[in-house]
């Protein structure tokens, strides 16, 4: 089975991705498996200057998935030009940066430093973040301003692919995937967390200092799944999916709906080597199943 897979200016040994905040710098996983075999690794959000991040506590699981309010911790592009992506496998595995920005100038300007770094195959646009310049709307909600940051970053990304990754907190996930195309995306990355919140009856206090956060995790593949197949059908850019992927089916089923590739998120947190494992039980499935090429297969759904 050839697991290749290109698209959007990308060139990926297999479709297996990990998902932004949920692999860490890459270099935090080298123990677990080699790194040169995923399809690309996709970096924790990057930002401008180092963030901090939400006060404690900002994870808490739930009966099938997790919620979190991390806030964005990073280290600064900076740093991370410096420190980790050297460590990283660059030459031979695409890394993607995650950008993060509270301003359509801000991603322009982190854009502007990463297209001119040695080693960055690919930009992904966190929009699923508050513009607190428009009083704290989120551009991810926004069709204009998704659309605004969108043609931003592109117009200072040069060479590098852009991908923009949507929030699945709106009442129509094809308005946005329409509005991103249209500023010029490469490809979009569906799905990032729903908003959730969990309280403890014994304190009565909220879960997470943040009160609400991220969920993510097996409870929301369903919802990923639909959504993916949704903006697959209203864009012609290519559709990374995510969202509660763990096994192999998993991987299938959103390739399956037209898919070219899927991010690996909170499974990372479960068992650390699970992306290095799909790659080998994704072509073994694929290959039981009698697929020797990803077109032959994805996008094939039926529908009644
Ligand atoms: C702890 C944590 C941190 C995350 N940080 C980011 C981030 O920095 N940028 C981003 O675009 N998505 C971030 N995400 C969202 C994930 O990349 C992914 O979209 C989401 O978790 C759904 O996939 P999953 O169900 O496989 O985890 C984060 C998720 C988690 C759980």
């Amino acid at each position: 089975m050839d697991m290749q897979v290109a698209f959007a200016g990308l060139d990926l040994k297999n479709p297996i991705m990990t998902a932004s905040g949920t692999f860490g710098y890459g270099t935090e996983f080298m123990p677990y498996g080699k790194l040169e075999e995923l399809g690309a690794i996709v970096v924790k959000g990057i930002s401008l200057a180092p963030r901090k991040g939400n006060p404690q506590p900002r994870i808490t699981e739930t009966a099938c998935g997790m919620l979190n309010a991390i806030g964005l911790q990073n280290i600064g592009v900076e740093a991370f030009l410096r420190d980790k992506l050297p460590q990283l496998p660059w030459r031979t595995t695409p890394v993607i940066v995650n950008l993060y920005a509270q301003a359509v100038e801000e991603f322009a300007e982190l854009t502007d430093r990463l297209a001119t770094a040695k080693g960055v195959a690919g930009l992904e646009v966190n929009i699923s973040c508050p513009n607190v310049r428009e009083g704290g709307v989120q551009f991810g909600q926004d069709p204009v301003l998704a659309a605004r940051v969108t043609e931003a970053v592109k117009k200072r990304a040069g060479a590098l692919p852009v991908m923009v990754k949507l929030s699945p907190n709106v009442t129509d996930v094809t308005v946005m995937a329409r509005a991103v195309a249209d500023g010029g995306a490469d490809c979009i990355s569906c799905i990032n967390t729903l908003t959730g919140m969990a309280v403890d009856i014994h304190s009565r206090r909220p879960c997470l200092a943040n009160v609400v956060g991220g969920l993510s995790g097996p409870a929301i593949k369903p919802v990923a799944l639909r959504m993916v197949h949704q903006v697959v059908r209203a864009v012609d850019v290519p559709v990374v999916g995510l969202g509660g992927i763990s096994s192999a089916e998993d991987v299938l089923e959103f390739l399956l709906v037209g898919a070219h590739a899927v991010q690996l998120g909170t499974a990372n947190f479960v068992r650390p080597d699970t992306a290095f494992k799909l790659v080998d039980e994704v072509r073994r499935l694929a290959e039981e199943m009698g697929i020797s090429a990803w077109e032959d297969f994805r996008g094939t759904l039926e529908l009644p």
